[in-house]
């Protein structure tokens, strides 16, 4: 039987950077499923599908065919066999993933592969729904969380230090929007599991939330 560790929370919470630790540290594979909802959401700016149209959205991703592979430890993810890494981190994919994630064909398609990756590997997995509905009987859970403004204020330095042009107002009232949608649709929605461990890490730095998690698992 496969080891699983789940990691949910709203964005920006520090998932990705947590779990990524955490698996390197237990010798477990990362899976990222927000990058596989962010690549479906790509596939569908490409086609111009429109994010208001539910049944568009439902036919088109049928015809996206998602998998991933690793490379030098990093998860890559491939549409229709190309990696799409690289257009993923935008906030217009972003945006689009957290409209076109409330659709029931697309969750399917992607908690099943989710699934069968849980099964095969010991995986460290972060999401929305991990704990709740793709890994219900994961090893350890844990619900991380952080204030819209600790969250907003790490986007908003993430992209200066990349010298792109950052609005903390206008990232923290994003931030807001995507909450709400994440935590109020019908299928799915972000909360905590009830055998989760609440983290919120506001006031914690990346070493002691990692730490934390580990002890968990011990
Ligand atoms: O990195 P960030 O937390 O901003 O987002 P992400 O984890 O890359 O996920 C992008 C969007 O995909 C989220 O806003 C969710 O709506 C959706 N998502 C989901 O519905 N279920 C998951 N397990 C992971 C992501
Ligand atoms: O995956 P998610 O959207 O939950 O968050 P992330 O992309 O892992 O983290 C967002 C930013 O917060 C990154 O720049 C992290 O380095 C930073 N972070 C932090 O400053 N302190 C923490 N305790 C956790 C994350």
């Amino acid at each position: 039987m496969s080891h699983n560790v789940a990691i949910d929370g709203p964005a920006g919470a520090g998932k990705s950077t947590i779990a990524k630790q955490i698996a390197r540290r237990l010798g477990y594979i990362y899976v990222d499923t927000g990058a596989m909802y962010r690549a479906m959401a790509y596939y569908l700016i490409q086609n111009q599908v429109d994010a208001a149209d539910q049944e568009a959205i439902a036919a088109a991703c049928q015809h996206a065919d998602i998998s991933i592979c690793y490379q030098d430890g990093e998860q890559v993810v491939l549409l229709n066999g190309e990696n799409v890494n690289a257009y993923l981190r935008t906030e217009a994919v972003g945006n689009m993933a957290s409209v076109s994630s409330v659709v029931p064909e697309v969750r399917k398609k992607l908690v099943e592969l989710q699934q069968k990756l849980a099964r095969e590997t010991d995986v460290v997995m972060d999401g929305r729904d991990i704990g709740t509905v793709v890994l219900p009987d994961a090893d350890v859970k844990v619900y991380l969380t952080a204030s819209v403004e600790t969250r907003a204020k790490r986007r908003f330095l993430e992209l200066q230090e990349k010298g792109e042009p950052a609005d903390l107002a206008k990232i923290a009232a994003d931030i807001e929007d995507r909450d709400y949608r994440d935590m109020h649709r019908d299928i799915s929605p972000l909360r905590q599991a009830e055998d989760a461990t609440l983290v919120d890490s506001s006031d914690m730095t990346i070493d002691q939330v990692v730490e934390r998690i580990l002890e968990l698992c011990r």
